[in-house]
């Protein structure tokens, strides 16, 4: 569990849900069981993402993947028990930094966002999709769900911590959508434009893996231009909220252009 937490990565989740914070004026303090939830259910993901009979691939945050070095079996475990914690981490926050109620909508939206109707639902499509010609709404849809859902739950876990109200949260949902898409459509194009020793992971995984990707249904070009579509989309909406996004903007634009 701890060789592939520990092992790197962006944090781009916990960012999220520490720049959603800033926007409400709210300290981070706040927030920092909620993101080392979400890091850990998203770093399970990779684990399983990973295993010999989903991608496999050998390589993940610049390191040899979980199986590699503890064998499939304690990966699975490892990922299994990381899922396990998350929600642990969320219901064991103190009162004064969260109360009740919070808790349990945090406990229920993660456990939507990550399950079988979010990442995990996803995740199967993905899987089921190899090998056959989807159209841009299946894999819409897959990008939504495998990668989307994580990412905009980090952003509304954020919202739900400071209570903001159903206006609020439905403008910054929309947000959450367009910045959720857009960073599987850079994570299909790096696949094919990345260096192994920037991504650190391998390049060409999804070719491999005769896998639906943005470019592979909209040529490299057209993913590109879907995925600067989306950066804007995201960015309008930000300034619907009338919050301070200074910080949600910028982490948009790093989303769009980010080559690890
Ligand atoms: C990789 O996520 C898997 C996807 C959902 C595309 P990240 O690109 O956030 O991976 P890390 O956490 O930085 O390693
Ligand atoms: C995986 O998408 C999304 C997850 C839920 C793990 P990918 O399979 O494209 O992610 P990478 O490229 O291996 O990081
Ligand atoms: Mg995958
Ligand atoms: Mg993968
Ligand atoms: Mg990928």
């Amino acid at each position: 569990m701890l060789y592939s937490l520990q092992a790197g990565g962006k944090r781009i989740r916990p960012l999220l849900l520490f720049a959603t914070l800033k926007a409400f004026g709210i300290k981070p303090e706040l927030g920092v069981d909620t993101a080392a939830a979400i890091e850990m259910i998203h770093t399970y993901s990779l684990i399983h993402d990973d295993l010999p009979s989903m991608d496999d691939d050998d390589l993940r945050r610049g390191k040899p993947t979980n199986h590699k070095v503890y064998g499939e079996a304690t990966a699975i475990l490892a990922g299994d028990a990381l899922l396990t914690l998350a929600f642990k981490m969320i219901g064991s926050i103190s009162p004064d930094i969260a109360d009740a109620n919070v808790k349990l909508a945090l406990i229920n939206s993660l456990s939507e966002a990550a399950g079988a109707e979010g990442m995990v639902g996803g995740q199967v499509a993905d899987m089921e999709g190899e090998g056959k010609k989807l159209t841009l709404k299946e894999l819409e849809y897959i990008h939504i769900n495998k990668t989307g859902r994580l990412l905009a739950y980090s952003v509304l876990a954020g919202a739900e911590i400071a209570q903001a109200d159903r206006s609020v949260k439905e403008k910054l949902s929309k947000f959450a959508h367009h910045i959720g898409l857009a960073f599987q459509i850079r994570d299909d194009i790096l696949d094919l434009e990345g260096t192994e020793e920037v991504v650190g992971k391998p390049i060409g995984s999804d070719t491999g893996n005769d896998k639906n990707t943005y470019p592979s249904l909209l040529s490299l070009d057209g993913a590109k231009k879907a995925l600067t579509e989306h950066i804007e989309l995201a960015k309008q909406s930000l300034t619907t909220t009338e919050l301070d996004t200074t910080l949600l903007e910028q982490i948009t634009d790093l989303i769009g252009l980010r080559n690890s």
